[in-house]
Parts: structure tokens; C-alpha cells; sequence
């Protein structure tokens, strides 16, 4: 479909605890050599002070300031977490408060790594509207809060971090849009995937009603006490490089466009040998799959944003580059974008 938008500015941050590989193989029986060369990660920034929202309300001031906007003027805020600092209020709501964009409505989304893709899809369905709109989409997650650091299989994976972008159809002074670009999707789940990447939210029942005896069998993914995230690597992985590279295909092949009319594509940042692989399966340049990964490990949804955010402030993508957005995640969930910068 054609829709008058423009992404007029980025955001992330990442907090000021950078910790590398040679650090986790202090404090647990791992490598760098080992994380290297099955992940491609070599640090990632861990929040210390920093919480879920404060990231979340510093990439989204970076972004409104790249954009040049007036906050008056953003109409939406779609938040995406698994690691929200609370149930109530919303992180949409908290970075709306903080940032002084009274007139928007606020929303969180919890598509796991899939969250920024996600929201950018129902932002663009809003923004084709007759209404003139802008949105801010800020994606930030403290993975720390949910990994257990006795788990090496997942703990070396995951950082902390937030991205944002705005989205509007019209200019940031105001004024129409040259002209409609194109924007296209895929977006889909695999709910029988579930058991692959799971992370408890709340314990069970706790009302005074339940007999003092009462014993409960596991829960539906087994989990018999505890938070942390769990999860199966490898069909994790057999999926994420099945998964993004058709939701690859399908967003373009909606766009009518060619694989090789595509710049860049920005996609979830897992794991670099699940981006190569990605790469392989659809036969483009491993240079068109950024990945950024090596600085900050697996941010979840705040992934992609970040990664949009450094490649925009480096010069490498610009206006006019045609990108695909794509992510996969717990749920199982995935999908990709096709945008023009
Ligand atoms: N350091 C050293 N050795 C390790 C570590 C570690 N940190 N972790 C695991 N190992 C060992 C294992 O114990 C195992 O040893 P064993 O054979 O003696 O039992 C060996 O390394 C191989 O383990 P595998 O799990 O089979 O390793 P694999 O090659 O599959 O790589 C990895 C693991 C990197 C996790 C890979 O499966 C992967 O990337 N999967 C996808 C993960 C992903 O994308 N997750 C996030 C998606 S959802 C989201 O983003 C929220």
C-alpha cells in the first residue's frame, strides 16, 4: 500500500554498565572464545541504576529531537516490553508524562523481540488514516531483570537497552508530505512454539482462599517456581532463521519490489550466525543485514530500534534507502516491514 509517512527521528540508549566477555568468564564457566564464535557478541550494557522507563523516556527525548518535534504534537505512544518496570501505569504513559506529550494516547505492546515490528505495523495503520497523525514508537527492555545469571545458555545472550522512533504522515512543522511512500508487512505467530522461550510473569493464586495444603502441579510450560527466562536454543534458532527470512520475502513480495531493491534490511539482533544464515537463505550480501549485535548483545524489542538509531547517526542509512524492518521472538512470534527512510 501506498501511505504519506516519514520516519522523522530515532532514539535509543544504552546504559553506562558495559560488561564484555572476559567479564562473564569470571563470574561463570564460559569464554569469549565460546560466545564469539556462537553468537558474534563480544559486550552489552547492563542497567544498574538505569530502570526499563528511564531508557525508554531517553531514546524517545533523543528521538523527538532528532525529529524536531513539538511533543504537543505526537498523537500516539505505542510502548513495547517484557521487562516493564510496572503492570500500572503503562510505560507508554510514563514516557508520555516525562516527556510532555499530553495530547497522545498510550498504549504497551508485548510481541517479545517481534515488539518494534509489531508496533511500527499498527502505527503505519493508524497513520493511514485521514486524520493527520504522529506516533512514537519506543521499544526498551531490562533483560537483566529476567535472566539467570547460573543459566550460561541464556545469561551471555542479553543486554539492556531502548530504542525509539517517530512516525508521522505529515512534516514535523506540519505540513503535508511530498508524496505517499510505499509500506508493506508481514507479520505473524507460532503460539504451538510457545515452550521454546518462555518467562513467567506472576506466581499463581495467592488469595487467602487457597487451602494452606494445596499442591500444585507445573504450569503449562513446567515451570515450577522462579522468573527467569528459559529457553531452547537451538529450535529457538532452527526457527528465527526459517521464520525472518519468509517474513523477508512475503513483506517485499507484498511491496512488489525485487530482494535486490532493498538497501538494508534492520533486522532482530540474536545472534550473528542466525543473520548470516538469514542472509544465505535469501541471497543477499551479508553487508545488507546490519547487525550490530557485537556492541550490545540481545536487547529484545529494544533490538531493532537501537540498531535503526546508530546506523542513522553513522550516515550508513539515509533518506531515501529502502529498509526492511524483521524480528522474531517468544510467542513464537515474527514478521517484517518494508519501509523507505
Ligand atoms: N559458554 C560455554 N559453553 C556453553 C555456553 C556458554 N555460555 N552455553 C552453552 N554451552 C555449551 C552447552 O552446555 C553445550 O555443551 P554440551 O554439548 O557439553 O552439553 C554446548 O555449549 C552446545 O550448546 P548448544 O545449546 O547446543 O549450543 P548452540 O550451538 O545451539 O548455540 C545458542 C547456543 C547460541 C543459544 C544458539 O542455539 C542460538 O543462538 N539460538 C537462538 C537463540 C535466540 O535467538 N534467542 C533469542 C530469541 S527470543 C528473544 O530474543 C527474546
Amino acid at each position: 500500500m501506498e501511505i504519506p509517512y516519514k520516519i522523522l527521528g530515532t532514539g535509543s540508549f544504552l546504559p553506562e554498565l558495559v560488561v564484555d566477555n572476559e567479564m562473564l568468564a569470571k563470574i561463570m564457566d564460559t569464554s569469549d572464545e565460546w560466545i564469539t564464535s556462537r553468537t558474534g557478541i563480544s559486550k552489552r550494557h547492563y542497567c544498574v541504576t538505569e530502570t526499563t522507563s528511564d531508557m525508554a523516556i531517553h531514546a524517545a527525548s533523543n528521538a523527538i529531537e532528532m525529529a524536531e518535534m513539538d511533543p504537543d504534537n505526537i498523537d500516539f505512544i505505542i510502548a513495547t516490553t517484557l521487562s516493564a518496570d510496572y503492570t500500572t501505569p503503562n510505560m507508554a504513559s510514563i514516557v508520555q508524562a516525562q516527556v510532555g506529550a499530553k495530547n497522545a494516547f498510550c498504549f504497551d505492546l508485548n510481541a517479545a523481540c517481534t515488539g518494534f515490528v509489531q508496533a511500527l505495523d499498527i502505527a503505519m495503520r493508524y497513520l493511514n488514516t485521514d486524520e493527520r497523525k504522529t506516533g512514537l514508537i519506543v521499544s526498551s527492555e531490562s533483560l537483566t531483570k529476567l535472566v539467570d545469571f547460573e543459566d550460561r545458555r541464556t545469561c551471555v545472550l542479553f543486554g539492556d537497552g531502548a530504542g525509539a522512533a517517530i512516525v508521522s504522515n505529515r512534516q514535523a512543522d506540519g505540513s503535508d508530505l511530498p508524496e505517499a511512500n510505499i509500506y508493506e508487512s508481514f507479520i505473524g505467530a507460532d503460539g504451538t512454539g510457545g515452550e521454546f522461550m518462555t518467562g513467567k510473569a506472576f506466581e499463581r493464586a495467592n488469595h487467602p482462599f487457597i487451602p494452606e495444603d494445596m499442591v500444585f502441579e507445573p504450569d503449562r510450560f513446567g515451570h515450577e517456581t522462579g522468573k527467569y527466562l528459559s529457553m531452547k536454543g537451538p529450535e529457538v534458532y532452527r526457527f528465527a532463521t526459517t521464520a525472518m527470512p519468509l517474513a523477508v520475502e512475503k513483506a517485499v513480495e507484498r511491496a512488489n519490489l525485487p530482494l535486490e531493491a532493498i538497501d538494508f534490511i534492520v533486522p532482530h539482533q540474536a545472534n550473528d550466525r542466525i543473520l548470516q544464515a538469514s542472509a544465505k537463505r535469501l541471497g543477499i550480501p551479508t553487508e545488507k543485514m546490519i547487525s550490530y549485535i557485537a556492541e550490545t548483545g540481545n536487547t529484545s524489542s529494544a533490538s531493532i530500534p537501537i540498531c535503526l538509531d546508530k546506523e542513522v547517526r553513522s550516515g550508513h542509512i539515509r533518506r531515501g534507502h529502502t529498509l526492511v524492518f524483521t524480528g522474531f521472538g517468544g510467542g513464537l512470534t515474527y514478521g517484517a516491514c518494508v519501509c523507505i527512510f
